[in-house]
């Protein structure tokens, strides 16, 4: 991997969930911190198991970039707070929140609980409107920010994960709403929608017998270039939605999903007859 060119130098970033389920591979939030520290961002990072960004920090530091790690439970107020002043303490300021913390939960609404509708909506979207709610104020004051959200092709296409599908598009709406309201203060909202890409977390739930293999297979196949997807694919471009290179660019959601999103499912029978079970 090549250093960055330097896209966002001498910014300070925000990154939660910044670490990453344990596992080989890249969590989503632990790669855009990855490259944001390469494209030479400060990078506060976020998470509720400290022990996980360490890891990230220590991938930081073993490149010569710049990272604090900051102990986190993002579903609370009084923490966003304190991990946005902590940001302007240490760094100076916050340039770049990349709203990443999500956890896809499986159910339809009517088998869906109301412990696990609300256990969704907490983390996947309270996280993005209270780190959001302390981090646009620092922003606004020097007229100028990019907030990345990281949703989930869950909101766009049907999948079974009602509470996680409903918080993902809320994110959208989010996006599209904080960009009106906020684009005179210099402030950018975009999303990022994944697709089906691996990372430790996904293979956390997956296992590691044949049914796994056969799901992992599926899921690289599905899209138009049927290669696998990762934490990267997401991190490269949080890079470039964060960085001035996007300064005309606010209130879009950006897939980045092997076109699963552009093709009518049905048209893909040829290429995943060939994925044997
Ligand atoms: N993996 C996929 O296929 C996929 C697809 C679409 C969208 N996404 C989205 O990408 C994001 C990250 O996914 P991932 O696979 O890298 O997950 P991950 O579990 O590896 O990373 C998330 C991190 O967030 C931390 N975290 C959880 N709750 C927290 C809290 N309350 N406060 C602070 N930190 C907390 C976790 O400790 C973990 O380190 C999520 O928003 C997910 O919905 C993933």
């Amino acid at each position: 991997m090549p250093r960055g060119t330097g896209r966002v130098e001498g910014k300070v970033a925000i990154v939660t969930g910044a670490g990453s389920t344990p596992g080989p591979g890249m969590g989503t939030g632990k790669a855009s911190a990855v490259v944001l520290a390469r494209e030479g961002a400060s990078v506060l990072l976020v998470d509720l198991h400290p022990e996980r960004a360490e890891e990230t920090l220590q991938m930081i530091e073993d490149e010569g970039g710049k990272a604090k790690v900051f102990g986190a439970d993002v579903t609370s107020a009084a923490d966003c707070e304190a991990m946005v002043d902590a940001a302007v303490d240490t760094f100076g300021t916050v340039d770049i929140l990349v709203n990443n913390i999500g956890l896809a939960s499986v159910g339809t609404v009517v088998d869906t609980t109301e412990q696990a509708w609300d256990r969704s909506l907490n983390l996947n979207l309270r996280t993005v409107f209270l780190a959001s709610k302390y981090a646009v104020p620092v922003m606004a004051a020097k007229g100028a920010g990019s907030i990345v959200n990281i949703s989930s092709i869950s909101a766009l296409r049907g999948d079974g994960t009602i509470a996680y599908s409903a918080a993902k598009g809320a994110i959208l709406a989010m996006t599209v709403d904080m960009a009106y309201s906020h684009g005179r203060d210099g402030i950018r909202v975009n999303a990022i929608a994944p697709g089906h890409i691996t990372t430790p977390m996904v293979n956390s739930v997956s296992g590691q017998d044949a049914a796994a293999d056969f799901r992992t297979r599926l899921r690289n196949e599905a899209g138009l270039l049927g290669t696998p997807g990762t934490g990267w694919d997401v991190g490269w471009a949080v890079g470039y939605l964060a960085s001035d290179e996007a300064r005309w660019v606010t209130g879009v959601t950006l897939p980045v999903d092997s076109g699963v999103l552009s093709v009518t499912p049905l048209m893909m029978a040829p290429h995943l007859r060939g994925v044997q079970e």
